[in-house]
C-alpha cells in the first residue's frame, strides 16, 4: 500500500492497494511518484511517500487470521505449508484475499478517517475487483482500478462471456488450437486459441472456475469510476478505443516505469527506488561491463513461474548450444520440487562459465537499458514486456500463464519485436530462437524495437498520450474526492 496525500487539512489522500505479488507491487508502486514526476506543477502540494522500508515492502499486506508468510516468498497471504504450484497458488491466493482482506482493508481506510488528510480515493488492484469495489461502496469512497496485466488480456477476459455466448468458445481440444478467435473487439484475428490464457482451455459449455472468478472480477470494473492500465496509444490504441465504449474513464499511463526514467533523465537528483521483494545481485552488471555491445541474452522469468528440472537443463543446453553470451535470472525458488535449487544454479554455473552468468535475482530495468543487452528470453510477464519494450530489446517469448500467451502473441505477431516459442520449448527450439533473435533476424528485430521504444519514450514526454493520460488521472482524482 502506498498513500499520496496533499499534506493539509481537507487534502486528497489516495490510498493504492496492490494485489501482493511482485509484477503487481512494481507497477503499481510506481504510480504515485509517476504521478508526481511527470506533472510537478499540477502535484506541488502533494507529499509521496517513498517507496515502504523493506520489511513492510516483504509484507505489503499482513494476515492476522493467516499465519505468518515465509521471508522472500512473492506469494505473501499463503499458508507455509501451501505447495505453491503456480495454477494453485493464484486461485488460493485469490480466495484468501477476498476472504480475509476484506475486513482488514475496510479497517485501515476507517482508522484513517479522524486523521487529516482522511482516505479520500482508493485505486485498488482489478485483480480483487469486486473486492475493493465493495470496500469503496461501503466506506462511501470513489474507485479505480488498476490492472497489471495486459490490456489485450484484460479486454480478452472482460469479453470472454461474450465468445462463448457466439461459440467461438470453449476449445475443441488441442486440434483446435491453431484456430483463430474472429470477434474480439479492437483484436479481431489476431489471437489463436492457443494465445489465450491457459484457463480458457476448459471444455465445458460454461465458464471453468477460475475463469469465472476471474471475468467476474473484471466485470467489477464497470463499477468502478475508471480503470488505470500500464500501456500507450501507440500500443494498444484500437482495444482502449472499444474499452473506452464500455468503462466511465480509460486512463492509459503506461508505461509507468519509463515515466520514472524520463524524469531521472531531466532531474539528476531523482534517485531511483525499488520494489523488488528479493536482494538484487548487482554483480552481473558489473559482468555487463565487460560483455561486447548487444551480445548477451538477458534470461529471466519473472517472480512467480516455476519450470521442472527437466525444462531448466533444456534451457541450458539450447543456451550453451546457441554459443551465445547470457545473462540467467534462476531464482532460489524456480525449479519445482528440487531440494537444493541453490545447488542447481550453481552446478549449471559451473558449466557455463565461458559465456554465461547466473544470477538469483537481477536488477532487471537496469539490465534490459545495458548496452551489452541484445535480447530477452522471457516469459512474458506483463512488466517484463514493458521494461524490454522501452529499453528498445527484442524478445524471445516463453509464455507460462496469465496474461502471458495473450503477450508473447502481440510480441510477436502485432508489434513484430520478437519470436513466439509457446508450448514449443526444447534445447533445439531455444538454440534456433537465440541465433535466429541474435544473429540472422537481429537488424529485423533491433529496428522494430528501436522504434517501439521511440514511441513508448514519446508517449511519457510532456504533450504525450501517457502523459496528458496521468494528468487527466490526477484531476480526476481531485475532483471525485472532494
Ligand atoms: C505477474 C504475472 O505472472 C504476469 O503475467 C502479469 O503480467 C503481472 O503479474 P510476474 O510473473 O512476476 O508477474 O512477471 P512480470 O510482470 O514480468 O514482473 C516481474 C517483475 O520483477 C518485473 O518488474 C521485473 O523487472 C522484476 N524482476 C524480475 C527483477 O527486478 N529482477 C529479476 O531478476 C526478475
Amino acid at each position: 500500500m502506498a498513500e499520496e496525500e496533499e499534506g493539509e487539512a481537507g487534502g486528497h489522500h489516495v490510498l493504492l492497494l496492490p494485489g501482493p505479488m511482485q509484477g503487481n507491487v512494481n507497477s503499481m508502486m510506481k504510480l504515485a511518484p509517476s504521478s508526481s514526476a511527470s506533472l510537478p506543477h499540477h502535484l506541488s502540494h502533494h507529499r509521496f511517500h517513498p517507496p515502504p522500508p523493506p520489511p513492510f515492502r516483504r509484507h505489503p499486506l499482513s494476515f492476522t487470521n493467516l499465519p505468518q508468510p515465509r521471508d522472500q516468498d512473492h506469494l505473501r497471504c499463503l499458508p507455509d505449508d501451501h505447495p505453491r504450484s503456480d495454477r494453485n497458488a493464484l486461485a488460493d491466493l485469490y480466495s484468501s484475499m477476498n476472504s480475509h482482506a476484506k475486513p482488514l482493508i475496510r479497517d485501515i481506510i476507517l482508522s484513517q478517517t479522524a486523521a487529516k488528510p482522511k482516505i479520500t480515493c482508493l485505486i485498488g488492484d482489478g485483480f480483487f475487483g469486486g473486492l475493493t469495489a465493495d470496500v469503496a461502496d461501503e466506506v462511501g469512497i470513489p474507485v479505480i482500478h488498476f490492472r497489471a496485466i495486459s490490456a489485450s488480456c484484460f479486454w480478452a477476459l472482460f469479453c470472454a462471456p461474450n465468445l462463448f455466448e457466439s461459440n467461438e468458445l470453449p476449445i475443441r481440444g488441442e486440434e483446435d488450437m491453431d484456430r483463430i478467435i474472429a470477434t474480439l473487439p479492437g483484436m479481431e484475428n489476431i489471437l489463436r486459441c492457443r494465445d489465450l490464457p491457459g484457463f480458457f482451455r476448459g471444455t465445458e459449455t460454461n465458464l471453468v472456475d477460475p475463469l469465472k472468478s476471474t471475468v467476474f472480477d473484471c466485470h467489477q470494473t464497470l463499477r468502478a469510476r475508471g480503470v488505470i492500465l500500464n500501456t500507450f496509444e501507440d500500443l494498444d490504441g484500437p482495444l482502449l478505443t472499444q474499452m473506452r465504449l464500455k468503462f466511465l474513464r480509460v486512463f492509459a499511463v503506461g508505461s509507468l516505469h519509463a515515466h520514472l526514467n524520463y524524469r531521472r533523465v531531466s532531474d539528476a537528483k531523482t534517485t531511483p527506488s525499488t520494489s523488488s521483494f528479493w536482494e538484487e545481485d548487482r554483480s552481473c552488471l558489473t559482468w555487463l561491463d565487460s560483455q561486447p555491445l548487444k551480445s548477451v541474452l538477458y534470461v529471466s522469468f519473472g517472480s512467480i513461474t516455476t519450470v521442472t528440472r527437466e525444462r531448466l537443463m533444456e534451457f541450458w543446453y539450447g543456451l550453451v548450444n546457441s554459443k551465445k553470451r547470457f545473462l540467467w535470472v534462476i531464482r532460489p525458488d524456480m525449479v519445482a520440487g528440487a531440494d537444493n535449487d541453490e545447488r542447481v544454479a550453481a552446478e549449471l554455473e559451473e558449466g557455463t562459465k565461458e559465456r554465461g552468468f547466473i544470477v538469483g535475482w537481477a536488477p532487471q530495468e537496469e539490465v534490459l537499458a545495458h548496452k551489452a543487452i541484445g535480447g530477452f528470453l522471457t516469459h512474458s510477464g506483463w512488466n517484463s514486456t514493458l521494461e524490454s519494450l522501452v529499453a528498445g530489446v527484442p524478445m524471445i517469448c516463453w509464455p507460462c500463464f496469465a496474461d502471458q500467451q495473450i503477450n508473447s502473441r502481440f510480441v510477436s505477431e502485432v508489434w513484430k519485436l520478437g519470436l513466439d516459442m509457446k508450448d514449443l520449448c526444447d534445447r533445439d527450439v531455444v538454440e534456433k530462437m537465440v541465433n535466429d533473435l541474435m544473429v540472422h533476424r537481429r537488424e529485423e528485430f533491433l529496428k522494430s524495437a528501436q522504434a517501439m521504444a521511440t514511441l513508448a519514450d514519446k508517449s511519457v514526454s510532456p504533450g504525450g498520450s501517457s502523459y496528458s493520460s496521468l494528468h487527466d488521472l490526477v484531476e480526476f482524482i481531485k475532483s471525485a474526492s472532494r
